[in-house]
């Protein structure tokens, strides 16, 4: 199984907590027997969706734009089996990097409208459209700040969505006092890796430890505050006078 992951984090990979869940998770994909590569979207050029419908009229399956999506992204996306998408969570929602590439994924789909009993879609052009695993975080200690990004990208997806991976309180992961309880964590998101290639979907005890609270919700808003606190107060407070040494000469 070929597996392309888009990581849509702004962050470098040492910061980025979305990148900690995701390559956890290719870990296990890859024990699975999977191949794995990561595409980080901050490194390309991805112009904004122009909404002019030229791939689904004249230029059959072509975007009129030339940047990095139809030079390299949109292929990319088509070759593979499986598909992570990777995001951090913003304003309860996939990050606007994030929504732009999906937008330019237009070209993939078909015109028509089909009528799917109580809801309308476009179907893929190709009959071997890759599966999609969409995977985020955010610093919120509640599981359900998830909602909307999931039910957008229920929507988008339908049954090619095979599987969510969220991860809340995601700014404590590095904490080094946490650090059992995100030992497991990360542990569950090695599992989920290698369920989502050999069962084609994540179990409900996997997403359980993936999901469990690291501590109690008020001692995560504590710490939170805490940590803002301490840095701002550190931004704050003026910096230290420079003590004039008299037996260096001055040069102005
Ligand atoms: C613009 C912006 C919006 C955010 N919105 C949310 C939010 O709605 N809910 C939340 O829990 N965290 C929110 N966060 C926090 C991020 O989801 C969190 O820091 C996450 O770890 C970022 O992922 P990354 O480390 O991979 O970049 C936001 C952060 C930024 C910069």
């Amino acid at each position: 199984m070929n597996i392309v992951a888009f990581n849509s984090s702004p962050r470098d990979n040492k910061t980025s907590k979305t990148e900690l869940i995701l390559q956890k998770f290719l870990d296990g994909a890859r024990q699975a027997g999977a191949a794995t590569e990561t595409l980080y979207l901050r490194k390309y050029h991805i112009k904004q969706c122009l909404g002019c419908f030229s791939c689904w009229l004249g230029n059959q399956g072509q975007c009129v734009q030339e940047d990095d999506m139809t030079g390299e992204l949109l292929g990319r996306f088509m070759e593979a089996d499986l598909i992570v998408l990777a995001t951090p969570l913003y304003h309860f929602n996939m990050n606007a990097r994030m929504k732009s590439f999906i937008e330019r994924t237009l070209p993939m789909l078909n015109p028509i409208f089909v009528d799917r009993g109580n809801r309308t879609i476009h179907p893929f052009r190709v009959d071997q459209a890759p599966r999609i695993v969409a995977l985020s975080v955010c610093a919120f200690p509640e599981f359900y700040n998830f909602q909307a990004l999931s039910l957008n990208l229920r929507m988008i997806f339908g049954n090619n969505l095979v599987a969510e991976i969220y991860r809340h309180s995601s700014e404590l992961l590095t904490v080094p006092p946490l650090q059992f309880q995100v030992g497991l964590v990360l542990l569950a998101a090695v599992q989920a890796g290698a369920e989502v290639v050999r069962q084609g979907k994540v179990s409900p005890e996997t997403m359980d430890a993936l999901t469990q609270d690291l501590a109690p919700r008020e001692t995560l808003i504590q710490m939170a505050n805490q940590y803002w606190q301490g840095e701002r107060a550190k931004q704050e407070s003026p910096a230290p006078p420079v003590e004039e040494d008299e037996s260096v000469d001055k040069w102005v």
